[in-house]
């Protein structure tokens, strides 16, 4: 018999709004830098957490895109990280906070953390709407999580499965039924 989705409202977009701006006032509390703060959008997942803190913030920011991809698609990580796009900004020097919308095993953000730390950046940090402490295999350093979950695969507000759900405005739980 097919498997049927159902999505269950998990954070709803008042709690991820309420969550979001806590972050903003974090980030935008950090020392001020020589050059504005780079911020590393994590793409495709993180594009509306991205979107939604940079908003929380008044001090000067650069904004830049990243593209990594960690899924053969499905709820399980290949384990293989790949960069499907890269930045367009030279940090060599410069504080830089990477913003992810999940950290689930820590593959990805330690593949992240290696490759953008041999750029030469004067400081790194990394702001994680998510963290899903059951799965890790690798221990990575996490600045700020917005949210410790459970092990449950959630979708929505940037995160997909099998690139359908990004659009949603709030985090729900995968269900298959
Ligand atoms: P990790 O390498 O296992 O830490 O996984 C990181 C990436 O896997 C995230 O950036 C997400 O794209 C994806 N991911 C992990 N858990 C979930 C989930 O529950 N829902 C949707 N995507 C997820």
């Amino acid at each position: 018999m097919a498997k049927t989705e159902r999505v269950e409202v998990f954070l709803s977009a008042a709690d991820l709004n309420a969550r979001v701006a806590e972050m903003g006032r974090a980030i935008e509390a950090l020392p001020p830098t020589e050059q504005p703060l780079v911020l590393i959008c994590v793409l495709k997942g993180s594009i509306l957490f991205f979107a939604d803190l940079v908003r929380n913030l008044q001090r000067p920011v650069h904004l830049v895109f990243l593209g990594v991809s960690s899924y053969a698609g499905g709820t399980e990580t290949s384990g293989a990280v790949r960069l499907t796009h890269d930045l367009t900004l030279d940090i060599a020097g410069r504080d830089v906070v990477i913003v992810e919308d999940i950290v689930d095993t820590g593959l990805t953000m330690s593949y992240l953390l290696h490759n953008l730390e041999s750029r030469g950046p004067r400081s790194v940090a990394v702001c994680t709407l998510l963290h899903k402490p059951a799965r890790q295999k690798i221990a990575v350093p996490l600045t700020w999580v917005g949210f410790t979950i459970e092990d449950v695969f959630v979708v929505g507000y940037g995160l997909d499965y099998e690139e359908r759900y990004r659009n949603l405005p709030y985090i729900g739980v995968m269900h298959f039924d």
